[in-house]
């Protein structure tokens, strides 16, 4: 079951934009992060949800998809109707990238197991979502969320010639190469 959820939790970057996701269903997704490991326990981390549609598409602007092909970025009419922003309390300390790593990826199951999807993305501008979001001193943006109901076929597949840059065929499907067992399996 774990092996079907994750082979569905790929990077979706284009949405049914007329399928929004609620506070109650995004706090549903937070929560997952009170079931997770966390480096000391510290559980450094805070939370930041938006779907209220014009905050959403104000934080749009601000963030950067799929740098490795053209029109990466969805157009606005197929854009994210939510984001979860995940933020370092530095107050607390702790090991913010670890904890950011496991925990998007869970929260991001989550989701997939909702019915919705989205990419977890890295490349945004950090004081933007700050500003727009009235993020408090002391917490630092370190990964979002983009959520949202995935109307893209994304295609895991085998390396070409050891290629695994994603792209994507005439109909828009998305190509995802992931390195063989045999590559990444040492002994
Ligand atoms: C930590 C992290 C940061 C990422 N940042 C971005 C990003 O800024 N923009 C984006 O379009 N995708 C981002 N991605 C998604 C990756 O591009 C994606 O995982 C990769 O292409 C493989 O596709 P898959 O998730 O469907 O397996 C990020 C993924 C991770 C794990």
């Amino acid at each position: 079951m774990l092996k079907e959820l994750l082979k569905k939790t790929r990077s979706y970057r284009r949405f049914d934009h007329s399928v929004k996701i609620t506070r109650e269903e995004l706090t549903d997704i937070v929560e997952i992060y009170r079931l997770l490991p966390s480096a000391m326990n510290h559980q450094p981390l805070k939370f930041y949800i938006a779907c209220d549609e014009e905050i959403v598409d104000k934080l749009f602007e601000y963030t950067f998809w799929a740098g490795a092909i053209k029109d990466g970025k969805p157009v606005s009419e197929e854009s994210p109707v939510a984001y979860i922003v995940i933020c370092f309390d530095k107050s607390i300390g702790g090991c913010c990238d670890w904890d950011a790593g496991i925990t998007s990826l869970a929260l991001m199951e989550r989701a997939v197991e909702m019915g919705y999807g989205g990419t977890i993305i890295g490349s945004f501008t950090k004081d933007k979502f700050i500003e727009i979001l009235g993020i408090e001193e002391g917490l630092e943006p370190n990964l979002i969320l983009a959520l949202g109901k995935p109307i893209e076929n994304v295609i895991l597949t085998d390396p070409k010639d050891g290629e695994i840059t994603y792209y994507r065929d005439e109909n828009r499907n998305h190509y995802v190469p992931k390195r063989p067992i045999s590559e990444i399996l040492k002994n």
